[in-house]
């Protein structure tokens, strides 16, 4: 590619929370440059934004409808390529839809939309259309999370029987929601965030971790979903039981009311010849257990090729001991996205590891565990009564 791919924001102004993010992780390997966006839903903050940003002001739009629609229209060495859209949920589907429809790829928060209904029509589009969609489940971006997929697949640890997912959190411990703190306000209400509160904002994730590094699926659940919090209107807290297309049981737990915890997501997997463990805050490294053998500790490092899968370490950048995060993770989902898309534009293959970024198919999943979730949840029919 003889030019770096021109992306558009939608969402992400000042304020906002994850957008920042995005445009750190974009920016690490310099494939991509922001060239437009419609910053946010306040006219006045979204120019204030993209002023702040140096967005061109006839490519500052204060509408992400006249963003899509004036893109559409410039000649194609100049208008952008794809669009990224970090708006809380209930603002996903239209501007994805109106992007695709207009010709533009997409990169999209999860969960995808705000109903499965409006993801199953999300598919149609990108199905018809042939458009690429790039989910960004962060935590699918990580080198140890490629290496203890790869190492399911290889078979090493034999036949999966276990799969523990936990998601504690702690910063919704108070009904922050009434005392100004945006980012709760629209994530606690359900015309806003969707039909779940934690499960699909956080639950989602470690659903999607799960299955990603099992390479199994979620075929039933039960639930157990909570507010703890008075006077709130979405679960906040929940314990989910699982079973995996290929029988193995499993268990996930995902709470924003964990006093005192940051962003503890740890996966266990087990099968019948050892486990592998991994936590969201130690990321660079694997803890491999077999049953016959010492543990391992495997470390993710671009030096240490030879221990690890070619999808670990085309995903690392540093030499060991040099420690890769979270914005890495965050910029490995992007750096695969803009490689895959700009193969496509120049009619070339890109490397098999690029293409393994989460898409609409993902997305799709998300929003049918937040389905199944709330709906086992409200059922009466899981609780056995203690018999004395
Ligand atoms: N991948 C992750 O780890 C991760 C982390 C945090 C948030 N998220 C997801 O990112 C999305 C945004 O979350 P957030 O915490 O940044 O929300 P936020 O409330 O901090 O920011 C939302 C932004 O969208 C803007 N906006 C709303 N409607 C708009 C519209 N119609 N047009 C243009 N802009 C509009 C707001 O003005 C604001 O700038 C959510 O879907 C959330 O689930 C993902």
């Amino acid at each position: 590619m003889k030019r770096k791919l021109r992306m558009g924001m939608i969402g992400g102004g000042k304020d906002a929370f994850i957008g920042a993010i995005h445009r750190l992780a974009f920016n690490m390997d310099g494939l991509v440059e922001m060239v437009c966006g419609a910053l946010s839903i306040r006219p006045d903050i979204a120019k204030e934004s993209g002023d702040a940003l140096f967005l061109s002001p006839e490519r500052n739009y204060l509408s992400y409808e006249e963003m899509l629609e004036k893109e559409s229209k410039l000649p194609a060495d100049q208008r952008m390529d794809f669009v990224t859209i970090v708006t809380p949920n209930f603002a996903h589907f239209a501007p994805a839809k109106m992007a695709l429809e207009k010709g533009f790829h997409v990169v999209i928060e999860k969960p995808i939309t705000f109903s499965l209904e409006e993801a199953l029509e999300l598919k149609e589009i990108v199905d018809r259309t042939g458009l690429l969609l790039c989910l960004t489940h962060t935590y699918s971006g990580y080198p140890m999370v490629k290496q203890a997929r790869a190492m399911i697949r290889e078979g090493a640890l034999g036949a999966i029987r276990k799969v523990w997912v936990e998601y504690p959190q702690g910063w919704l411990s108070k009904l922050s929601e009434r005392e100004g703190n945006a980012q709760a306000a629209w994530r606690t209400d359900p015309g806003k965030s969707g039909k779940a509160g934690s499960m699909g904002d956080i639950g989602t994730h470690a659903a999607h971790l799960a299955e990603y590094v099992s390479g199994l699926r979620i075929t039933h659940l039960c639930a157990d979903l909570n507010i703890m919090v008075p006077g709130r209107m979405l679960d906040d807290d929940g314990n989910v039981l699982l079973k995996f297309n290929n029988g193995a049981a499993g268990a996930l737990l995902a709470s924003q009311v964990a006093a005192g915890e940051e962003n503890a997501l740890k996966l266990r997997v087990y099968g019948e010849k050892g486990g592998l463990e991994w936590s969201q805050m130690e990321p660079n490294t694997l803890l491999v257990k077999w049953l016959d053998a010492p543990a391992q500790i495997l470390r993710a490092g671009s030096n240490y090729g030879a221990h690890l899968s070619h999808y670990a370490t085309f995903n690392c950048r540093t030499p060991g001991g040099h420690p890769e995060g979270y914005l890495e993770a965050f910029a490995n989902i992007y750096r695969n996205f803009a490689l895959t898309l700009s193969a496509r534009m120049e009619g070339r293959s890109a490397p098999q590891e690029a293409a393994d970024y989460p898409g609409v198919e993902d997305g799709i999943r998300g929003m049918a565990f937040i389905e199944t979730v709330v709906a086992s949840g409200k059922s009466g029919e899981k609780w056995t009564p203690y018999v004395i």
